[in-house]
This record gives structure tokens, C-alpha cells and sequence, in this order.
């Protein structure tokens, strides 16, 4: 059995005993993340132990855009050349204390990369945008490739689709083969 399950954050999460170390995430997650889901000011994705029930690890998604100005020349030259791309904003990320330097965060982050794939499946986005808190979490942003941006918004970093890991594009593509052959089933008229 998998270890954890990810899903949109739900009532039935036991938000009460989530600690990152971070008061303001704690608190967003305790205080205000079921209300934020329902307003969608944002989606709120949770990475819960499946043995234990216990949550490891929250981010939310936003939908966002980047101008292509705040890319590098090197790499912008190889997208779109409008002015303004689709992204996503990973707005908050965190992982629970206990779960911390194993791997959590990192298993976390690509779980964001494959949902945010499955959107670039049906609507172009070009990045995935953060904004780290501190030092600590902008490490952790660039020993998985994010770069600061080139412009003025101080400290955000970005990482485009294309130089998303190949493993998680493969198995967004197995997704998107088995959800299609779903989708065919269900709409092949039955007799
Ligand atoms: C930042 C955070 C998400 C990292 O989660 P984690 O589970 O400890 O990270 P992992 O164990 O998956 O680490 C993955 C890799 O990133 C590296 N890494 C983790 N934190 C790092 C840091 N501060 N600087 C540099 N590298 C770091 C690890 O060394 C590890 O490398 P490896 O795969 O070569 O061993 C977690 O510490 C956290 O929730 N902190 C509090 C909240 C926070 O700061 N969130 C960021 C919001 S902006």
C-alpha cells in the first residue's frame, strides 16, 4: 500500500495537529485554510499518511502569471513570445516537524508539479512561481532548480514546465491515458 495519499483538503483532515515550525503557516492551516478551499482563494492539497491519517504536508495553488521580462533571455527565448504567461503560485508550503529532512518536502513538491502538469494539460501555463518566507525554504526551492526572477517582485523564484523532472511527466501521462480510456468508457453509449 502507498504510504501517503495526497488530496484536496477536506473537513474530515485533522488540520488541529499540524505544526511546520513556521506560526504563520501553522496558523493559516489551522485557522483558515478550510475557508479559504471553499472561497477559492486558493486550493489547499494535503499529503496524509495513509496508515495513520495524520497530515505531513500542505500547499495551496493559485493560478498566477509571469511576464516574460522576469525570465531570463536564455530561457525565455525558448517560450511564447507573448508578454504574459500562465503559472501557478505554490503560495503556502509546509511539512509537519515530524516528517521534516526525510524526503516529505521534496515528495510534497513533486505532488504539486504533477497537479500543476494535469492543469498544463488543459489550459498553457509556462511556470510554477513561489515565494520563499526565508533562507531556509529558498535553499530548499533551489536545491529543486527554482531561480530567482529577473524583475521586481523581490525573492520570488520560478521554475518553468520544460525543465519539470521526466518521471513526473511520464506518470502524468499514464494519469491522462487511464482518465482518457475512463472518459471513453463512460460517454461509449450502452445498450
Ligand atoms: C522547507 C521544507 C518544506 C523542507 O521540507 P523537508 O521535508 O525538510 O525537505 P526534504 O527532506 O524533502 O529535503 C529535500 C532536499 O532539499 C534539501 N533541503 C531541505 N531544506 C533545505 C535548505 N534549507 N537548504 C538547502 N537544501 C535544503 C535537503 O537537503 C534535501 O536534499 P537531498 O534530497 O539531496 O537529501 C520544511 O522544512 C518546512 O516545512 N519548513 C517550514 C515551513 C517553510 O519554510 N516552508 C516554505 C514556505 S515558503
Amino acid at each position: 500500500m502507498k504510504p501517503y495519499r495526497s488530496e484536496v483538503l477536506k473537513k474530515s483532515h485533522n488540520r488541529r495537529a499540524f505544526s511546520c515550525g513556521d506560526d504563520a503557516l501553522d496558523r493559516y492551516f489551522r485557522e483558515q485554510a478550510g475557508q479559504d478551499s471553499q472561497r477559492t482563494g486558493s486550493v489547499v492539497h494535503v499529503l496524509v499518511g495513509a496508515a495513520t491519517e495524520e497530515v505531513v504536508g500542505y500547499y495551496t495553488l493559485t493560478n498566477a502569471t509571469i511576464r516574460l521580462a522576469e525570465i531570463p533571455p536564455e530561457a525565455a527565448k525558448k517560450l511564447s513570445p507573448y508578454q504574459t504567461l500562465g503559472a501557478v503560485l505554490i503560495g503556502r508550503f509546509a511539512v509537519d516537524q515530524r516528517h521534516q529532512r526525510k524526503g516529505t518536502g521534496t515528495l510534497l513538491l513533486h505532488d504539486a508539479f504533477m497537479r500543476c502538469l494535469e492543469v498544463a494539460e488543459i489550459s498553457a501555463l509556462s511556470a510554477i512561481v513561489v515565494d520563499p518566507k526565508n533562507d531556509a525554504a529558498r535553499g530548499f526551492y533551489e536545491h529543486h532548480d527554482f531561480s530567482p526572477i529577473v524583475e521586481d517582485k523581490p525573492g520570488r523564484m520560478y521554475i518553468l514546465f520544460n525543465t519539470i523532472p521526466n518521471a513526473l511527466r511520464e506518470a502524468v501521462a499514464q494519469n491522462r491515458a487511464l482518465r482518457e480510456k475512463v472518459r471513453f468508457w463512460q460517454s461509449t453509449p450502452h445498450k
